[in-house]
This record gives structure tokens, C-alpha cells and sequence, in this order.
């Protein structure tokens, strides 16, 4: 073993999620690639996609976000996770990432004011917390629905419905998003959220459906199906959620989550101008989850662009970090932990543009410009190279 592999050891060191294990602390974050056929359904090619990066060595695999329910799905080539007829693919999907030895998270989501398709949002509008305006695209404002008490529970039970779905799948988990501006965020924050019933008010209430949500999805599951939390560490707007309302939170839902991945920002905030480019500046939310981790028992993977290898092995050596979660790096090369175990990080493909072609080309599914030129013409990458 070089002196170089010495030092990033220990991001190969298993990990326990719950009550199953991850054979390292590499983590596919989940980034929505949007190869899901136009109602919802998996594709082969998504299925060479997570297969793909599960085989590249990565320990667990966190899918993009699936919407739990219609009025939660927000991107057209999104997956649904929603009914009896989706197992068929999803069942595909689990045993793929698990035939190659990663552990299957289903990354499930309800959009809210964000639901899709925006083009006639006007006319069909997200629903919201509160019925508040916002920047749906840069220019153009939006008013969403204040969503209803029945369509809040049912809501909570389509998060419940998923998770159930997920596990009858095959998957070895769920990671609820929490984050980004999707609905829980929304009920979080309360620039969004200025409801008087027992749904908004003080902080304590602006979390009550985060709290039910994790309590409906816990009592679908058994014990140890594995529940993670995507939690927004700071939402990065003046009057917004705040790095001290999440860690409050954190050490409220960690009774009930297997594993925490904390991170900033909304579709909101990245508008600003301040947050221009956020992704690409250098560890551009590893500081709330520290602050985060220091808090907790349970495993926190800190994610976006966290540097080398060996500088991934020093959060977890020494700053309470517990595993590490790559999108980009994995999306422009699925054998970035390979590589890095073999000693041959110079040889890895790394995301190079700005701003980045993965988020330019959602719509009609992700591409990167770092893949290898064979790879450009089929529009995904799996197992082509194998
Ligand atoms: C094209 C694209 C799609 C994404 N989709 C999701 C998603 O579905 N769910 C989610 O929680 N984060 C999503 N993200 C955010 C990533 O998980 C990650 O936080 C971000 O890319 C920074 O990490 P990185 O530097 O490893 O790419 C997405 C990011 C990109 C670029």
C-alpha cells in the first residue's frame, strides 16, 4: 500500500447504517438524472446507471429523489414511487445496485411548491404551506396553494405509502429529502411558512410535519429498514431556516433516522446572486455539517466538492465526519472509489464545466461533459466500457 493509500484509508473502512453495512464510507449522493420514461417508470438505462456505480466500488448507493405522490412530482423524467405498478422497475433497480454489493437507498420526495410541469403552473399550481409567492424561475413569480389539513395527512401518508413500496422493492432503505426547498423545507422555513394552525407558528410547529412524516415512514417499515434524512443545514436567505434551527432539529428526529446527509441552500436562494456558482466553490457546506455531526450518534456524510481523497479521509479521521457523498464525481466517474483504492486518483474523469451540463440537461435526462466520448452518444453511462 503507497503512503498516498495510507492516508485515505479510512474512507474504505466499513460502516454500520442502522442495522446494515456499508463495505466503505463512499456514498452515490442522490442527484436526479432523470432517465425515468415520462410516466415514471424506471428505464434500462437508469438501471445501468445506478448498476454502474454500485459496481465502480461505491458502498452505498442514494437514488435521485422518486416522488412519493402526482401533486409531488416536479421534473419529467423523474421516477414515481407511488403505486403497486412501479415495483416491477424499482424491484430492477434494488437488486442491480445490490447485485454489486452497494446498499440501495430510494431517495423519495414530495416537491410541493415546486411540483411539475411549470410550464402551465399557472394554471396547475404547487402546493405550499402558505399560499406566498415566490421565484419559480429566475423572472418569473408564482403563487402556490396553501395546501389543505386532509392534503397535508395525505401528504404524510404517500411519504409512509413509499417507503413501504421501497422496501416490498427491495431497496435497503429510504433517505426522506428534507432539503432544497421541497416540501418539508418549505414547512420548515418560515419565509414559506406562515401558517396559524398547528402546521405553522413557532419553530416547534413549523417541524411538526417533519416530525410526522418520519414517524408515518418509520411505522411502514420494519426495524431495520434503513431511514435517512436529507436535512437542509441552512436554507442561505435573509429570515430563513438557519444552521441553529437544524441542528435543534437533528437532535430531535436522530431517534428515529439511521443517517443524516445535512446540506444548504434552496432553488430560492441559489437565485441570489451571492449564491451564484455556490456548487462550485470549495466545500461550500461541510462547516454546518460538522457543527452537525458533533451533535449526533448517528453516521453524517458530508457532500459537495469536498476535495482529494485524502482530504475526505481527514474530515473523517478528525472532524466526526462519518462517510463522504459524491454526485458529480460519480456521475463523470463511476470508478472514482476504484481508482482512489488502486492509487490512480490522477486517472479519474473529473466534472469540468461551469455552469455544470448535468444541471443544464435535466429535462431530457443527464449528460456530462467529462465522460468518455463513446459514452457522449448513448446519453447515459453504464456499462458500456465493461
Ligand atoms: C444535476 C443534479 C441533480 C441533483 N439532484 C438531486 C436530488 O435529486 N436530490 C438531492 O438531494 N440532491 C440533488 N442534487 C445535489 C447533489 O446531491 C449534491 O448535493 C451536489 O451536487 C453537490 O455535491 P457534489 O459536489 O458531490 O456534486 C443534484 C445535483 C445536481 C448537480
Amino acid at each position: 500500500m503507497s503512503d498516498e493509500m495510507q492516508s485515505e484509508a479510512s474512507l474504505f473502512d466499513p460502516l454500520s447504517v442502522g442495522q446494515r453495512k456499508s463495505r466503505n464510507r463512499l456514498f452515490l449522493a442522490p442527484m436526479s438524472v432523470c432517465y425515468a420514461d415520462s410516466s415514471g417508470f424506471v428505464t434500462d438505462a437508469q438501471i445501468e446507471h445506478y448498476g454502474r456505480r454500485a459496481l465502480g466500488g461505491v458502498g452505498v448507493v442514494v437514488t435521485e429523489n422518486f416522488a412519493v405522490s402526482p401533486a409531488g412530482r416536479q421534473l419529467p423524467g423523474q421516477t414515481n414511487i407511488w403505486s403497486d405498478d412501479h415495483l416491477p422497475g424499482l424491484s430492477r433497480l434494488a437488486a442491480e445496485i445490490k447485485r454489486h454489493g452497494a446498499l440501495a437507498i430510494a431517495q423519495i420526495v414530495h416537491a410541493g411548491r415546486y411540483a411539475g410541469p411549470w410550464g402551465d403552473y399557472e394554471a396547475h399550481p404547487g402546493l405550499a404551506p402558505s399560499a406566498i409567492p415566490f421565484p419559480l424561475q429566475p423572472g418569473r413569480i408564482v403563487t402556490p396553494i396553501e395546501i389543505s389539513t386532509k392534503q397535508i395527512a395525505d401528504a404524510i401518508c404517500a411519504f409512509a405509502n413509499a417507503a413501504r413500496l421501497a422496501q416490498l422493492a427491495g431497496f435497503d432503505g429510504v433517505e426522506i429529502h428534507g432539503a432544497q426547498g421541497f416540501l418539508i423545507s418549505q414547512f420548515l422555513s418560515p419565509r414559506s411558512n406562515k401558517r396559524h394552525d398547528v402546521w405553522g407558528g413557532d419553530p416547534g410547529r413549523r417541524s411538526r410535519f417533519a416530525r410526522e412524516v418520519l414517524a408515518a415512514v418509520r411505522s411502514a417499515v420494519t426495524d431495520d429498514f434503513i431511514v435517512g434524512w436529507h436535512m437542509l443545514s441552512d436554507e442561505l436567505m435573509e429570515g430563513g431556516y438557519g444552521l441553529e434551527d437544524a441542528k435543534a432539529l437533528a437532535c430531535e428526529l436522530q431517534a428515529g433516522i439511521d443517517f443524516l446527509i445535512p446540506v444548504a441552500g434552496t432553488f430560492e436562494a441559489f437565485q441570489q446572486t451571492e449564491n451564484h456558482g455556490l456548487m462550485t466553490r470549495p466545500a461550500f457546506q461541510l462547516e454546518s455539517a460538522i457543527q452537525i455531526a458533533q451533535l449526533l450518534d448517528i453516521p453524517v456524510v458530508a457532500n459537495g466538492n469536498l476535495g482529494t481523497a485524502a482530504h475526505m479521509a481527514a474530515l473523517i479521521e478528525k472532524e466526526g465526519i462519518s462517510a463522504i457523498g459524491l454526485a458529480r464525481p460519480l456521475l463523470s466517474d463511476p470508478d472514482w472509489p476504484r481508482k482512489v483504492i488502486e492509487g490512480r486518483e490522477g486517472e479519474i474523469n473529473r466534472c469540468n464545466c461551469q455552469p455544470p451540463l448535468c444541471l443544464q440537461t435535466q429535462l431530457s435526462g443527464v449528460k456530462c461533459s467529462a465522460w468518455p466520448s463513446a459514452i457522449q452518444e448513448t446519453g447515459h453511462y453504464g456499462y458500456q466500457d465493461q
